[in-house]
């Protein structure tokens, strides 16, 4: 039997493995925030960038992009996964809603509060400067914030915490340039 994955970062712009098909998808309950440090991607041990996790929280939901995975990779694909999202992630059981009464079981990639490279809440200004001046092995930290901005408006998906920190990156970005 195939496997659904739901990506709500990184996992929305670069899959980066091999899936039958992706359907945008929301989970229920969860709230994107940029509350996870970042030592081996987006940051270095010394100088964490921030990424994303889910934080629980009441009547809040997380637009992301849901993958169905064949039976015979899903092995091969979790232990890519397992890899690239060792930095404090875990697999947690999700309910993804694809529309009214379409809906499957799924996992997601979750890095909770107890893990040792969380970060937690922060002024958004603060969240915003740590993402200007991280830079780690994937990239810079802004390419991922601008990154998932960019693929939260193909989805048509808003979350005022992502885009808020996207205006204050480019009003720094463009301050810079004049
Ligand atoms: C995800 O994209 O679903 C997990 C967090 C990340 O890798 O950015």
């Amino acid at each position: 039997m195939s496997s659904w994955i739901f990506g709500y970062g990184s996992l929305i712009w670069r899959p980066d493995f091999p899936f039958e098909r992706s359907r945008p998808a929301r989970i229920r309950g969860w709230q994107r925030r940029f509350w996870q440090g970042s030592h081996d991607h987006r940051g270095i041990p010394e100088a964490p960038g921030r990424v994303v996790t889910l934080v629980p929280q009441d009547n809040a939901y997380c637009d992301g992009m849901a993958y169905q995975v064949a039976a015979e990779v899903i092995a091969e694909v979790f232990e890519t996964l397992d890899y690239r999202e060792k930095n404090g992630y875990e697999r947690f059981e999700v309910d993804l809603h694809f529309a009214p009464a379409d809906r499957q079981a799924g996992l997601v990639y979750i890095a909770p509060q107890d893990n040792h490279a969380y970060l937690g809440d922060a002024p958004t200004v603060e969240i915003a400067e740590q993402i200007l001046s991280s830079e780690g092995p994937s990239g810079h930290n802004v390419d991922y914030l601008l990154a998932l901005a960019d693929a939260l408006r193909e989805l048509n998906a808003d979350d005022p915490h992502v885009f808020e920190l996207e205006e204050h990156v480019r009003n720094h970005q463009s301050r810079r340039s004049t």
